[in-house]
């Protein structure tokens, strides 16, 4: 299976990084990016060859991997249609907010697409990919984009395109709402007393093991919640606070807004 992605930015470094780890041979991948020093970074980190010319990458590839930034889409799917019209191959984007219609536009009627929805953690291997297949995939072809995007972490398939909007606002945009509660709890850790480096590995750790738990336990959020808060506590004290404030209904607003802004970026970038 001979891979190529276009634009070598961090999705790419990300993906290229986990598939060697797990053992694909380098000359199996190829990169395309218009910037030369991008090429250089990776084949100095990986090995890996690349090329400023997208059909080039594309020629002799069975898979290709768009993975440049949405607003830069259109232009490097209609770069490689000419050379995709040529024989069947798989396209997986990676981009948020790019419909499969329109990338169909761009690249050519029939060509069997699938979207990915990767985080920020793929960068360590840790990340979790939303991804949903167009018609006329076959189950061949999600095994190998499972296998693909497993390179970055954990998959799930969704069933409707639609709820690629609903996973960005959970999974894609996910980190960052755990970044600034990090920050919060660092904040707050130092302002009661704690040094500002010991209260960042407090709040980071915590926040990790808390996500291992809740994703590995096999119990319910609620349930490992109810563990660790013993009536009249010190947990019990912060979550009374919490609740009282409106923690779940801030949540609820801010991924719905996230949800409303993946939909707005989509009907932009499909007026390429
Ligand atoms: N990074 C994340 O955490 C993350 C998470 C989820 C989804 N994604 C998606 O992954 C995609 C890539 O993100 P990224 O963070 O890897 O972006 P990035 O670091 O900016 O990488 C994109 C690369 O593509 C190059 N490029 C631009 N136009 C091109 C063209 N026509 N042909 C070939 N290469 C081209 C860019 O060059 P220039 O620098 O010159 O523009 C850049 O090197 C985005 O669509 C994003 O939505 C990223």
């Amino acid at each position: 299976m001979r891979i190529a992605f276009i634009g070598g930015g961090h999705m790419t470094t990300a993906l290229v990084s986990g598939l060697l780890r797990h053992g694909t041979v380098v000359d199996s991948v190829r990169v395309a990016d218009p910037v030369t020093s991008h090429l250089e970074r990776l084949a100095f980190e990986f090995g890996v060859q690349g090329s400023t010319d997208n059909r080039k990458v594309v020629a002799d590839a069975d898979l290709v991997v768009l993975a440049v930034k949405p607003q830069d889409m259109a232009e490097a799917a209609r770069s490689i249609a000419g050379e995709l019209a040529s024989r069947r191959r798989l396209v997986v984007s990676v981009a948020a907010g790019v419909r499969l219609q329109d990338l169909e536009r761009w690249l050519g009627k029939g060509t069997p697409m699938v979207r990915a929805m990767p985080n920020r953690p793929a960068l360590i291997g840790a990340g979790i990919t939303a991804l949903y297949a167009g018609v006329g995939t076959t189950a061949d072809d999600r095994g190998t984009v499972e296998k693909l995007m497993s390179a970055a972490g954990e998959t799930v398939w969704l069933e409707h395109e639609s709820q690629m909007d609903a996973a960005t606002a959970i999974s894609g945009s996910g980190p960052a709402y755990f970044f600034l509660l990090i920050e919060a709890l660092e904040a707050a850790g130092t302002a009661i007393g704690l040094p500002h480096e010991t209260s960042r590995r407090l709040a980071a750790a915590t926040a990790s093991g808390a996500g291992r738990m809740a994703a590995e336990s096999g119990l319910e959020p609620a349930t490992l919640r109810e563990q660790v808060t013993s009536r009249g506590g010190t947990t019990a004290a912060a979550l009374e606070v919490l609740e009282s404030d409106g923690l779940r209904a801030t949540v609820h607003r801010a991924v719905a807004a996230a949800a409303r802004r993946s939909i707005e970026l989509a009907t932009q970038s499909g007026n390429e």
